[in-house]
């Protein structure tokens, strides 16, 4: 059971805009936030977000130990060490160093969370441990990455499914957000790989190439990862 109060933000609110006292969980689905769940858990020591790709170099160049990683239009950025798939972001790679994060929506989400006490990473990939990592909070707070400013389908049907989960062990939805979120949630495994693979910027990863399209793929499995990751 949980007395956890969650609230949905649809879309980043600017850097920094959310309370230092609650627990943040950034969702950017496609791909950042899956992609970091899989650095941290192959050792990266910390992520560091950026807004753009200039800051993210200016940051590994004063900092030893770091690797400048992102995108934009999905695909690596010039002098940058990695991109923003998952497959990238292997224990040889990125153990024991600090990543240098800019990308296009990912990064937004992360740096509207960045004086929150506790931060999460969510994902399908992590549902099922980001839930049970949420139930001992008091207050959550969802941050969907959306595009652009917009919303996002996949990202509000993976808030609105750890909303969905919280509420069946006591959760209260706590704002407008949540409420229209969890009418999004995905019921198994099965409604979320088809609503990932079938959201706008599901079918446009996978028009760049087949590599692009194991990233959807990874992304829209449910629980693949065992662990829920703070950054
Ligand atoms: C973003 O931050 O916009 C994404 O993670 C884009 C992508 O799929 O690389």
């Amino acid at each position: 059971m949980t007395s956890a109060r969650v609230r949905v933000a649809l879309v980043p609110p600017a850097p920094g805009a959310l309370p230092a006292d609650v627990c943040a969980v950034a969702i950017d689905v496609l791909r950042a936030t899956t992609t970091l769940a899989v650095a941290r858990l192959n050792g990266a020591a910390r992520v560091v977000p950026f807004a753009t790709p200039a800051e993210a170099l200016e940051f590994r160049r004063r900092t030893p130990g770091t690797l400048a990683c992102g995108e934009r239009e999905g695909r690596i950025v010039a002098g940058f060490d990695l991109g923003n798939s998952p497959r990238e972001f292997t224990r040889e790679r990125v153990n024991g160093m600090s990543l240098a994060f800019a990308s296009t929506n990912g990064s937004r989400a992360l740096l509207a969370a960045s004086r929150c006490r506790r931060r999460l990473l969510g994902s399908f990939a992590a549902l099922s441990a980001t839930v049970e990592a949420l139930k001992r909070e008091r207050d959550v707070q969802l941050v969907c990455a959306g595009k652009l400013g917009r919303f996002a389908l996949e990202d509000a049907a993976c808030a609105g499914t750890i909303v969905a989960r919280l509420a069946a062990a006591g959760a209260k939805l706590a704002d407008d957000g949540a409420r229209l979120a969890v009418k999004f949630a995905c019921s198994d495994a099965g409604e979320a790989r088809a609503l990932v693979e079938g959201c706008d910027h599901g079918r446009w990863l996978a028009s760049l190439g087949d590599a692009f399209a194991a990233d959807v793929d990874f992304c829209a499995t449910m629980d693949a990862l065992e662990a829920s990751c703070e950054w």
